[in-house]
């Protein structure tokens, strides 16, 4: 197999005053990416649950801070149209995670590119605030940037995009009609199935979440073998 697969990641922060984002909100951010990807996130089994438990994996991905950048702007809502990448393109996107921290504007925590698309504008943007330690509560514990890095690895969104019967491509998750939000009770049913609510690639609130698939990690890691734009990492 591949082994373990480290990504380093650059991470550039576009603000007002670029110094808002602190370094250790930075490091916390990777703390929690590599503990999502490895299944070694604290709130695995939110008070007692044991919904999923034995689908909850690890993907064998990492992550490790290459370098911060802090660009000062007074741009106040970057939307999501790419402008952030294009004011500051992404370094090295063949190998490197680029990952922008801004204000998108809208309500939009974060959105990301699927593998192969553009160079130009490979990565993940990230509301500012979904940072641990931010003030988007209930989505200011880092999992924006899991969902996000998620879609950048090629996950869909676990209901599809579409009812019921839309695929995400991954066998072992559920179908469902919908995204869920909020903090689910257990079990919510769609679909004749139990939804998967605490998927990282479901809506619901970051403390809520706790868990990727054995067939979703199969999926990411697929592209690191297949000759797509992460290959060379
Ligand atoms: N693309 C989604 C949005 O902008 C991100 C959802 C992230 N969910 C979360 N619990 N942090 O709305
Ligand atoms: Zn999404
Ligand atoms: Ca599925």
């Amino acid at each position: 197999g591949l082994g373990t697969i480290n990504i380093p990641v650059y991470i550039h922060i576009v603000l007002p005053n670029a110094n808002d984002v602190s370094n250790s909100q930075i490091q916390s951010q990777i703390s929690v990416l590599n503990n999502d990807f490895s299944s070694t996130n604290t709130n695995l089994l939110p008070s007692g649950a044991t919904d999923f438990i034995n689908d909850a994996t690890t993907t064998g991905v990492s992550f490790s801070l290459a370098q911060t950048f802090r660009y000062n702007n007074s741009t106040s809502s970057w939307g999501t149209n790419d402008s952030v990448k294009s004011a500051y393109p992404p370094i090295t996107p063949e190998t490197h995670l680029n990952i922008w921290v801004c204000n998108i504007g809208g309500g939009i925590l974060g959105y990301a590119q699927f593998p192969g698309g553009n160079l130009s504008t490979d990565g993940v943007v990230l509301l500012h605030s979904s940072l641990p330690g931010g003030s988007a509560a209930p989505y200011n514990l880092g999992r924006t940037a899991t969902h996000e890095v998620g879609h950048y690895l090629n996950l869909r969104h676990i209901w599809g995009d579409g009812r019921c019967k839309q695929d995400d491509f991954v066998t072992d998750t559920p179908s469902s009609n919908g995204a869920n939000y909020g903090c689910p009770s257990f079990p919510t049913v769609n679909c004749n199935t139990t939804d998967m609510t605490m998927n990282y690639m479901d809506y619901t609130d970051d403390a809520c979440m706790y868990m990727f698939t054995d067939g979703q990690r199969n999926r990411m890691r697929a592209i690191f073998a297949s000759g797509g734009a992460r290959d060379t990492m």
